[in-house]
């Protein structure tokens, strides 16, 4: 190994051990593209050497929550559990990549002040470009009156007021959106 190769590895290690751990909250309409950016960003932090876990809505409520629903007790309910372990995850130095819809702001502050090094990103798309893109056609039954309580159709989405980054997806490509959250790491001194 080279001297300079030793300086990087050592940096490198460096690094890991001071890793600062932080959640970056992606909320958003269904099909905005919440977990396509949350993939991407967690392959950018990984392939730097950060430790990352990711936490997804669809995969969470398979295990963690799946006792529970889309109403507005069952959504905070979920959001609740997330938090706890979003903040176990990031006061042990790991950089936490959250997707969730979260549609209440109430519920979303309290995840921001129980985790503490909290990124909120406000994952923003057009309900009609997002209908248009109905990754699990679930817009389309929603519509049909075969989804009760769907978010953007017949139930709340309440648009953050002060997130640290905007991400506009319907004019952005899903790299593009990344390397925005990666800068805004960079910016608050988390990466
Ligand atoms: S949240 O509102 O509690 O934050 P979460 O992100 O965990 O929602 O789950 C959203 C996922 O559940 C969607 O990607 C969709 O696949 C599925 N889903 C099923 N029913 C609904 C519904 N009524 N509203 C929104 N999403 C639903």
């Amino acid at each position: 190994m080279s001297n300079s190769e030793k300086l990087q590895y050592d940096n490198q290690n460096l690094q890991c051990r001071d890793q600062k751990g932080f959640t970056v909250w992606f909320t958003g309409l269904p099909c905005s593209g919440k977990s396509t950016i949350a993939d991407k960003v967690a392959e950018i932090l990984r392939k730097k050497g950060l430790k990352v876990e990711r936490l997804d809505g669809d995969i969470v409520r398979q295990h963690l929550t799946r006792d529970l629903g889309f109403s507005p007790e069952d959504r905070n309910e979920n959001i609740r559990r997330v938090t706890f372990v979003a903040k176990l995850l990031t006061r042990n130095g790991v950089a936490v990549l959250s997707s969730f819809i979260s549609p209440y702001r109430e519920i979303r502050n309290y995840a921001r002040k129980e985790i503490g090094n909290f990124v909120e990103v406000y994952v923003k798309c057009p309900i009609d470009v997002c209908i248009q893109r109905d990754v699990k056609g679930m817009y389309k039954k929603a519509m049909a009156g075969e989804i009760k309580d769907f978010t953007g159709i017949s139930a709340p989405y309440e648009e953050p007021e002060n997130p640290e980054l905007i991400l506009e997806t319907d004019k952005e490509t899903p790299e593009e959106s990344a390397e925005k959250v990666i800068k805004k790491l960079k910016e608050l001194n988390y990466i």
